[in-house]
């Protein structure tokens, strides 16, 4: 249960029907012209869901589109080859999304001859979905009275509610799970229109910050609104702390423009982007210049910060370029086989790339 919280005034707070008014707020305030509530049929469901789960709506717009285009129904994902999906994901990140999606697409289309599943249970047995993706799928496209429990969500209904856990906490997260249960509609068909009521709530009116409280349908009824303060749910759990990596890269260019490239396979140094290209990766510069034959003279270019979810990298490219036909470089343009294999920009551009080796292979042409 939770805890009973001060409110700013004596004013007890409204009882409203939180479903019935989020639906009514949802027809007229809502989004309605988002690409993938134009055809609410799984596959587009989806993918879209997929897309958010880490990803900015604005952001998704672009690639979800593209994605439609190239691969219009789930037989055409399923066939792809997996460094086509990659490329297609390039820059939307956690690429373990898009592993998924891919195998997902193979497994709808292989067990379940190419319908996905309606309930939960089976959903949820599918790459990539989880709880709150299979909630979505099911309510947005089969009216399934399940409850989505995204950030978005969690911070709705620990401020309507005045939740005082700490949401990192398993139980915790469970008693607010069931609240949000027990806030659907009573009526199956307007789950669809409810689900995507309170995301937009959550995404337009009730932000982490600076909530616009005073154009909230429920905010009569809201703990975190009489409390005065409503920023303060939900309850702010621990950073995670990042571990800091430097890693430094060759970034070797020929004559005809070819870049060295390596396929990542998740393994060590540093674990990272699995099944996107990247460049010879060492775990420092010393290693990075004993691996070069004597004498050969490498450019730096300004080290790259970038942030993953548990790890701070700091990136050091250095560039080897190969000029020129000498015995020298033929044979240094051959020992670098070893590394990895010389890609032209054709064969770059149709596998997927993590952000920092595109802004690499962008300030070098
Ligand atoms: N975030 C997750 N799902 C969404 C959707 N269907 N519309 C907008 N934002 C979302």
């Amino acid at each position: 249960m939770p805890k009973a919280i001060k409110t700013q005034s004596s004013k007890e707070l409204a009882k409203i029907d939180f479903a019935s008014t989020l639906c009514i707020w949802q027809k007229k305030h809502g989004r309605h012209d988002l690409p993938w509530q134009q055809d609410l049929s799984p596959y587009p469901v989806w993918l879209s869901e997929i897309m958010l789960q880490q990803t900015q709506v604005k952001t998704v717009m672009e690639y979800f589109e593209r994605f439609m285009l190239r691969f219009p129904s789930i037989e055409d994902l399923a066939i792809a080859q997996e460094d086509e999906v990659l490329s297609m994901w390039s820059g939307l990140g956690y690429y373990s999304r898009a592993r998924n999606l891919h195998q997902c697409a193979k497994d709808v289309v292989s067990k379940h001859g190419g319908r996905f599943p309606q309930t939960l249970h089976e959903l949820t047995g599918l790459p990539g979905i989880g709880p709150s993706t299979a909630a979505a799928i099911a309510s947005i496209c089969f009216s399934s009275r399940v409850a989505i429990f995204d950030g978005n969500v969690k911070r709705v209904l620990s401020r309507y509610l005045g939740f005082e856990e700490d949401l990192s906490v398993g139980i915790h997260a469970k008693a607010l799970g069931l609240k949000a249960q027990e806030l659907l509609p009573k009526k199956d068909a307007l789950m669809p229109v409810y689900t995507q009521g309170i995301m937009d709530l959550g995404a337009t009116v009730c932000k982490p910050k600076n909530p616009s409280c005073e154009s909230c349908p429920v905010v009569r009824g809201c703990a975190a609104h009489a409390s005065g303060e409503p920023t303060r749910f939900p309850l702010k759990t621990k950073k995670i702390k990042r571990i800091q990596r430097r890693l430094f890269w060759l970034i070797a260019v020929d004559g005809l423009g070819q870049v060295l490239g390596v396929k990542r396979s998740g393994a060590k140094p540093s674990g990272i982007w699995r099944g996107l290209y990247s460049f010879p990766e060492f775990e420092s510069e010393a290693a990075l210049r004993q691996s070069m034959p004597r004498g050969v003279s490498l450019q730096t270019l300004e080290p790259i910060r970038h942030e993953l979810t548990h790890q701070s990298l700091v990136i050091e490219p250095f560039v080897l370029r190969i000029k020129g036909a000498s015995k020298t470089n033929l044979a240094l343009h051959e020992s670098l086989q070893g590394f990895g294999q010389w890609m032209d920009s054709k064969a770059w551009s149709v596998v997927g790339v993590p952000r920092p080796v595109e802004s690499c292979l962008k300030e070098l042409f």
